[in-house]
C-alpha cells in the first residue's frame, strides 16, 4: 500500500489533538463515572467517547482501514494479525490517573502494517505534548527531534516499569522487581505505557518494562523509541512484536542490562 506517511501524521495529530480537547472538559468536571471491563480494568465515559470520536474520524479520512480499539475489542487480536493495515487505537492510556485527576495520560494511535507500526503519535493532552513518528523519520515531540538518553550504566539510571490489570502478570512482574529494584537508581511506576515509552524516547527515562501490555498501550510509541534511538524487544531480548504482551523498551545503552537481571 502507497501512502504518504508525513501526510497521515499530520491527520492524526489534528484528530488527536481534537481529542484532547475533548477530554480537558471531562477533566475539569472531575465527575467520572467508572464501568468495570472485568477484574481491574475500568474505563470511564470519556474513554468510550474518545474512542468513538476516533474511530468516526479516522474512517471519515481513512475508510479503507481496519480499526482494533482498545473499547470496541472483541477478545481475540486473530484477526488484526498480517493485516495489510490496521489503525490501532487507545482513546487514553492512563484511565487512572485521567479519573483521579493525575494529568499523565496520553491518547496514542498507531497505524501498522502487517504487525509493523508505520505512523505513530502519542498525545498528552495535558501536557500539550505530541508525540510522533514515521516508519520513514525520526520522531519528534512537538517540533523538537527526539533522541534518547546516553546513559549506559543500570546504577545511574531512571527505569518505568508498570502493573498489568491481570494479576498473574503483577506477579511475574512482583518477581522481575525483586532482582531488578536493587541495581537500578530510580524505578518509577508512573500508569500510563505509551507516555512512559515516549519518556524513554524523550531521554527522560532510560528504560521501561511490563508484561501485560495490549497493541493499543505501545503501538505507536514504540515506533517513537526506535526511530528516536531505542531499542524494543521482548523481555528475554528475543524479537518483539506489536500483538506481544510484554515489552522490553530502552535507550539500547542499558538493554542488556536490564534484560540478564529481570528475564
Ligand atoms: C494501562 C496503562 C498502565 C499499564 C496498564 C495499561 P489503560 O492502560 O498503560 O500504565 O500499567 O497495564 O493497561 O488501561 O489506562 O489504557
Ligand atoms: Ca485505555
Amino acid at each position: 500500500m502507497t501512502m504518504d506517511y508525513s501526510a497521515v501524521k499530520d491527520t492524526i495529530i489534528h484528530i488527536c489533538q481534537k481529542a484532547g480537547e475533548k477530554l480537558h472538559r471531562y477533566f475539569e468536571s472531575g465527575e467520572f463515572i467508572h464501568t468495570s471491563k472485568g477484574g481491574l480494568d475500568f474505563l470511564t465515559q470519556a474513554d468510550a467517547e474518545t474512542d468513538e470520536y476516533l474511530r468516526k474520524e479516522i474512517k471519515k479520512t481513512f475508510p479503507q482501514t481496519e480499526l482494533l480499539t482498545e473499547e470496541t475489542f472483541a477478545g481475540s487480536f486473530a484477526p488484526f494479525r498480517h493485516k495489510e493495515s490496521v489503525w490501532i487505537i487507545d482513546p487514553i492510556d492512563g484511565t487512572t490517573n485521567f479519573s483521579r485527576g493525575d494529568s499523565h495520560c496520553a491518547i496514542s494511535v498507531g497505524l501498522v502494517h502487517k504487525d509493523v507500526t508505520v505512523v505513530g503519535v502519542v498525545h498528552l493532552p495535558f501536557e500539550n505534548k505530541t508525540y510522533w513518528a514515521t516508519i520513514d523519520g525520526e520522531s519528534y515531540c512537538n517540533d523538537e527531534e527526539l533522541h534518547v538518553s546516553g546513559i549506559n550504566n543500570l546504577g545511574v539510571s531512571s527505569v518505568g516499569y508498570d502493573w498489568s490489570w491481570d494479576t498473574k502478570e503483577r506477579m511475574r512482574m512482583f518477581q522481575s522487581l525483586r532482582k531488578f529494584v536493587p541495581h537500578v537508581r530510580q524505578p518509577l511506576s508512573m500508569g500510563s505505557a505509551a507516555s512512559d515509552i515516549c519518556l524513554v524516547a524523550e531521554g527522560r527515562l532510560d528504560g521501561y518494562f511490563i508484561y501485560g501490555l495490549k497493541p493499543w498501550d505501545h503501538a505507536a510509541a514504540s515506533l517513537i523509541l526506535t526511530n528516536a534511538g531505542g531499542k524494543v524487544t521482548k523481555i528475554d531480548g528475543s524479537e518483539w512484536n506489536v500483538f506481544d504482551s510484554e515489552i522490553l523498551a530502552t535507550n539500547g545503552l542499558i538493554h542488556q542490562q536490564m534484560k540478564t537481571i529481570i528475564k
